[in-house]
């Protein structure tokens, strides 16, 4: 099914092959204008396995530009989130057909909730690896695959040799779609977690298994619950990626131009 997506992409945007693929989560939408020439837009509901997002901040569309550079990059802004219902192999099913196309690299960003309090709100963070706690994985049977280095450690130094600021944490994937409470923040904090969110690391474990190198960015929308004083909302979720879009744009054009 990936394979058939894969073709249905290529005929759609007369781009046999794309390099490097991109899921742009809340927050970072706008990122594409910057990376290269758009080829083509098409909405993801005409390509097999995608389905319009649900959710506001999402664009719905698949984009195929190709790069100062003539590389093409596959930029995604449907995500199909575990909360949606739809099952795991859907929420991957962007991932696989990314690698279908032929693309080597992935970049997952998302917007997420912040548990290190010194993070402001609108900061891109790099993921340095996840906790799944979705209790739910991407895999079937016997496939035993090794997450070590998943966010890739090279990416991550080549992201910072282009903005030495940008701060790392571990995400901690949880089903969503509520934010978490306050308790669970700390359950989060305690082992291990810095980041709190609601996809990426099913997709990560997916782009890991297709052979992908693999690298994450979550903006800090906002502290997770407990940790900022006011309750969490959407709208603010919406309005730091906003505020932060032409920061992360900016930031993201000039890490795939250097991949
Ligand atoms: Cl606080 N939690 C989760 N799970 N996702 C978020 C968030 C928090 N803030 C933005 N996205």
């Amino acid at each position: 099914i990936a394979a058939t997506a894969a073709d249905e992409i290529a005929r759609a945007t007369g781009v046999a092959h794309h390099d490097i693929a991109l899921t742009l989560g809340s927050g970072w939408g706008k990122a594409a204008e910057l990376l290269g020439d758009t080829v083509a837009e098409i909405p993801a509901s005409e390509i097999t396995g995608f389905t319009a997002s649900a959710v506001v901040g999402h664009s719905g569309s698949l984009r195929s530009i190709e790069l100062a550079d003539g590389r093409h990059a596959l930029v995604i802004g449907a995500r199909t989130h575990y909360y949606e219902g739809y099952g795991v192999r859907r929420v991957v099913h962007s991932v696989r057909t990314a690698a279908a196309t032929g693309a080597k690299t992935m970049i997952l960003t998302n917007g997420a909730g912040g548990i290190k309090e010194t993070w402001k709100p609108g900061s891109p963070v790099l993921i340095s690896d996840h906790i799944n706690l979705t209790a739910d994985s991407p895999l079937e049977g016997a496939t035993f695959i090794d997450l070590t280095d998943l966010y890739s450690k090279r990416l991550r130094d080549l992201a910072r040799s282009i903005d030495p600021s940008l701060d790392e944490g571990v995400y901690t994937q949880f089903r969503g779609p509520h934010y978490e409470t306050p308790a669970e923040v700390q359950m989060a904090k305690a082992i291990g977690g810095h980041i709190v969110g609601m996809s990426t690391s099913l997709e990560a474990i997916a782009a890991r298994q297709a052979g992908m190198e693999i690298l994450g960015f979550s903006l800090i929308t906002n502290l997770a619950a407990g940790i900022q004083k006011t309750p969490l909302s959407h709208a603010e979720v919406l309005q730091a990626g906003r505020d932060a879009e032409p920061v992360i744009s900016d930031l993201l054009a000039r890490v795939v131009a250097a991949l």
